[in-house]
């Protein structure tokens, strides 16, 4: 099928320019809110064309910057390309580029890293400025001028509705069978006029399977032939292994106390290679008839898809490697009707996922011994990605669980900490914590209970020493005996890391070098 089978609308088709003629409708200085989520259905071309437009300027020693709204991290030609020329004032809601994280933690871009349910409401309440430019990859337009969304929805359907101005990429590449996978809810508004989200099982259809749009907004109409760019999971490893088993033993657990049905109930999987070595761990496991209500649908919910274990899965956007968005595309038919992708304020939403009590497994950078959870940033002042959805569901999940190696970077630095140097989750909404030493159950205990536990089952053997003799030390000394704490030495776990070189030297950027050579 060629690209201009895909735009049967003719007042689109009068409207198809080339990727340079629609960069140059965005000026500077503007907001402009693209789709894209997790390397999936972001727009291919536009960007690109943006960022050399951006460099010209910049030689000329002129100032060109734009913010960058979008459903959550994208790929190079879009952050990257945009991030390299220093063309972004302002990025949200969630990011993992390099390029970008450096600039955000050298101060040279500015991010709101937001949870991804609440980006819609924020735009609606027009609390983050007026939206002045959508550019949104579609994978085709019908007759009478409807959107076929692509392989993620994010926020399209909010900056297409709030957008003054609208840019299609308009991708052949993307499967034709997409088309009726999609279901694109319009019933959202904000207080007090909301009403319940009607969504009672994970597969529960309740919109479209098209974006509307005002058609006389479109400005620009341009044809790709390009695919979306994901990147490979690493291999399970032995970590990843050893916590997907902790977790399948807890869950076993979980059912034989009668608190989980066999099927247990949908299954929320984060972001990253952890997250997609247990949904990987869950294909060899003892349970049958699965569901999903999740953001992202990684490698391994696929195959638990293809043989049989999980019967529906609910998204709002694909995340493949380029093996498995292979294996996607030559057979998207028999798939299509075990998945349905939604806005990220629908598959996010609070009231849906409390409803379902999905049962939510998200990564985390530093967990504290009394149960709160870093998941963004590194020593408390640098970004790594974002908080992503893992708030949306950690906090309103049946059960909570986080996971993470004991130690990072070589066995250099301790996952679990006395104090998290940052906090995005506390300790009221994480209920599980597993690393590949053991599975802390949080449920039920009190602080000083949670600190014993966590440091008896997830800490690493080289760090458990240190953690017992910084709690029972702040057990004799701390002011407060509620949550015992050495304020003077909390942190201590982390000048151990900027002490250590090698740790430092393997976060230490590179890309900004090559950025400016680039731009040279
Ligand atoms: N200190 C320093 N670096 C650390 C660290 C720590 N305590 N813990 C992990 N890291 C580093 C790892 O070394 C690795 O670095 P590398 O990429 O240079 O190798 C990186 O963080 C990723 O860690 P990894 O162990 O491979 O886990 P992951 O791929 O599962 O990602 C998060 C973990 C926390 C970064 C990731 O899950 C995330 O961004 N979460 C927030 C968003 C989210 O949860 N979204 C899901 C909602 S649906």
């Amino acid at each position: 099928m060629s690209v201009n089978d895909r735009i049967l609308n003719a007042q689109l088709r009068g409207k198809i320019m080339s990727a340079d003629e629609a960069a140059a409708l965005i000026p500077s200085g503007v907001n402009v809110g693209m789709s894209g989520f997790t390397g999936a259905g972001y727009p291919k071309v536009v960007p690109a064309a943006l960022a050399k437009r951006i460099l010209d300027a910049n030689l000329r020693g002129q100032r060109f910057k734009i913010s960058v709204w979008t459903g959550a991290s994208t790929a190079p030609e879009l952050d990257g390309a945009l991030a390299m020329v220093d063309g972004i004032e302002m990025r949200l809601p969630y990011q993992s580029d390099p390029t970008c994280r450096k600039r955000i933690n050298a101060g040279e871009m500015e991010y709101i890293d937001i949870h991804l349910s609440h980006v819609a409401q924020f735009v609606w309440g027009g609390f983050l400025g007026k939206l002045d430019i959508a550019v949104v990859e579609v994978a085709g337009v019908t007759e009478d001028g409807l959107l076929i969304p692509s392989s993620s929805v994010g926020n399209n359907k909010t900056w297409l509705d709030q957008a003054d101005k609208i840019i299609l990429e308009v991708n052949a590449w993307q499967n034709p069978a997409l088309e009726g996978m999609h279901d694109i809810y319009y019933g959202t508004a904000l207080p007090p006029h909301r009403k319940p989200i009607p969504i009672l099982k994970a597969a529960d259809r309740i919109g479209i399977p098209y974006y509307r749009v005002d058609l006389d907004k479109v400005i620009a109409v341009v044809e790709t032939n390009h695919p979306d760019r994901n990147t490979p999971f690493s291999p399970p490893d032995e970590n990843s292994r050893r916590i997907a088993g902790h977790i399948l033993e807890f869950l076993q657990h979980e059912v034989k106390k009668g608190r989980l049905p066999e099927n247990l109930l949908p299954l929320q999987s984060g972001v990253g290679n952890v997250a997609n070595a247990v949904m990987a761990g869950l294909r060899d496991g003892p349970f049958e008839n699965l569901t999903a209500y999740t953001e992202v649908l990684q490698d391994g919910m696929l195959e638990l898809i293809r043989c049989g274990k999980l019967t529906c899965a609910s998204a709002t956007s694909f995340s493949l490697s380029p093996d498995a968005l292979t294996e996607l595309n030559a057979n998207l038919k028999d798939f299509k009707n075990k998945i349905l992708l939604r806005p990220q304020e629908i598959s996010n939403h609070p009231e849906v996922i409390r409803r379902l009590g999905v049962i939510a497994m998200n990564g985390l950078i530093e967990a504290d011994i009394y149960g709160n959870v870093n998941s963004t940033h590194i020593m408390g002042t640098s970004i790594m990605n974002g908080i992503g959805g893992s708030g949306d569901f950690a906090r309103n999940a049946f059960i909570s669980i986080f996971m993470t190696p004991s130690s990072a970077k070589g066995g250099t630095i301790s996952c679990i900490v006395p104090m998290a140097s940052h906090v995005d989750h506390t300790e009221h909404d994480v209920q599980v914590i597993v690393t590949e030493q053991g599975l802390a159950d949080l449920r039920g205990l009190s602080p000083k209970q949670r600190a014993r536990v966590i440091i008896e089952n997830c800490a690493h053997p080289n760090f458990k020493p240190a953690l017992r003799e910084y709690f029972e030390r702040a057990l004799r000394y701390s002011p407060g005996k509620h949550t015992p704490h050495l304020l003077d030495e909390a942190f201590t776990f982390l000048p151990n890391w900027m002490a250590n070189k090698a740790a430092r030297e393997a976060w230490r950027d590179d890309s900004l070098v090559q950025a400016d050579a680039w731009r040279k």
